[in-house]
């Protein structure tokens, strides 16, 4: 990774502000998450605002001529279309036009799926650097009154380049996914469902029931017994395909979920107490694919972690699905989103 950029949307909205809306209170939703604000879009702020707006700072930020970039991976759940999709766009308000752009959709763990794709993208020669951006704008499909997810979610973007380096600085992505449970994070209504409820609703018939929104439902309970079972063993076998010993691992930067999972998940690896973890979600909330490459940016504009320190990342989420590496941190950027 050459270089690191992301945006923080404007509007900060706290714990007591969601609590204006949804049947809680700004302590349980600490206490059980770890969050005290979130980033929430407003004005012209957009997906593709944001996501364009990381991918500048990154490349702003990587000694190397953007021209070089060949590809351009969007890592989103939130893109409004599946058609078009995201990247095309993105790439081009980047002065990117002409180059290979594709959307990666893999919940959470989408960012660690987007970032072993780049680096195997460099390594089979189909492109020379690749510019990986996650952004989520979360707050589109959120119901705010829903008790599962409407203190969870928010919305960012980070990105990274990845480029050719003498020495590996990603390590074999360890991935895998869980469809047998893929619906414990779903929207509620597929495109489908809700075309027809729309259809259903073109009569003014007043005993249907309104549409509604479409939203995503999280059974977070489920969610956790199944981080706390798979999490683990990504984490041991991210470390074995790395060939780095666990003492070696100089940061941590698990996707920003809810941070009673993370330190759980750290205890249980054996990491030391003193290694550094990612802490964003505790005033970015969850954003998603956006979560990592968001938390490495703060860690490394606050002075936590240092670039070419080696640090362990894993994402997780909707599939579910995890995708995890050991990377070499790129160097703290200068243009950055505080
Ligand atoms: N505010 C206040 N109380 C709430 C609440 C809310 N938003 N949501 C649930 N509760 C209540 C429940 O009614 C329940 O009350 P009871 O004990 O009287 O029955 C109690 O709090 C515990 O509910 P539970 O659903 O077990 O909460 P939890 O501790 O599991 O926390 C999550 C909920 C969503 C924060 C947590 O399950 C989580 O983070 N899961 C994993 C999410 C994740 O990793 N996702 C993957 C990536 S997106």
């Amino acid at each position: 990774m050459l270089g690191i950029g992301a945006y923080r949307p404007q509007r900060v909205v706290s714990n007591a502000e969601v609590c204006e809306l949804l049947d809680s209170t700004p302590e349980w939703i600490f206490e059980r998450t770890g969050i005290n604000n979130r980033r929430w879009i407003s004005g012209d702020e957009t997906i593709r605002s944001i996501a364009a707006a990381a991918g500048e700072r990154a490349l702003k930020n990587t000694p190397i001529d953007p021209t070089l970039i060949g590809a351009v991976i969007l890592c989103t759940s939130s893109w409004l279309k599946l058609t078009p999709h995201g990247a095309p766009s993105v790439a081009s308000d980047l002065g990117l036009n002409g180059v290979a752009a594709f959307d990666l959709t893999s919940g959470c763990g989408g960012f660690g799926y987007g970032l072993g794709v780049a680096a195997d993208l460099i390594r089979a020669g189909s492109a020379d650097y690749v510019l990986v951006i996650g952004a989520e704008t979360m707050t589109v499909g959120l119901d705010k009154s829903d008790r599962g997810t409407a203190m969870i979610f928010g919305d960012g973007a980070g990105a990274v380049v990845v480029g050719p380096a003498e020495e590996n600085g990603i390590s074999p992505t360890v991935w895998g996914s869980d469809g047998e449970n893929a619906e414990a994070i779903a929207q509620n209504l597929d495109f489908q469902a809700f075309q027809t409820r729309a259809q259903e609703l073109q009569g003014t018939d007043p005993a249907v029931e309104p549409v509604g929104q479409m939203s995503l439902r999280m059974e977070g309970p489920k969610v956790f017994r199944w981080a706390a079972v798979t999490l683990p063993r990504a984490l041991s076998a991210a470390l074995d395909a790395s060939g780095v010993a666990k003492e070696d691992i100089e940061v941590f930067i698990p996707h920003q979920a809810n941070a009673r999972i993370n330190e759980l998940m750290k205890k249980n690896l054996g990491l030391a107490d003193n290694i550094p973890m990612a802490n964003d979600i505790e005033n970015t909330g969850n954003t998603s694919a956006a979560s990592i490459p968001l938390a490495m940016e703060e860690m490394l504009v606050t002075g936590k972690a240092k670039g070419g320190q080696l640090a362990l990342l894993l994402g997780f989420g909707a599939g579910l699905s995890y995708a995890g590496q050991v990377v070499v941190l790129p160097p703290a950027p200068s243009e950055t989103s505080f």
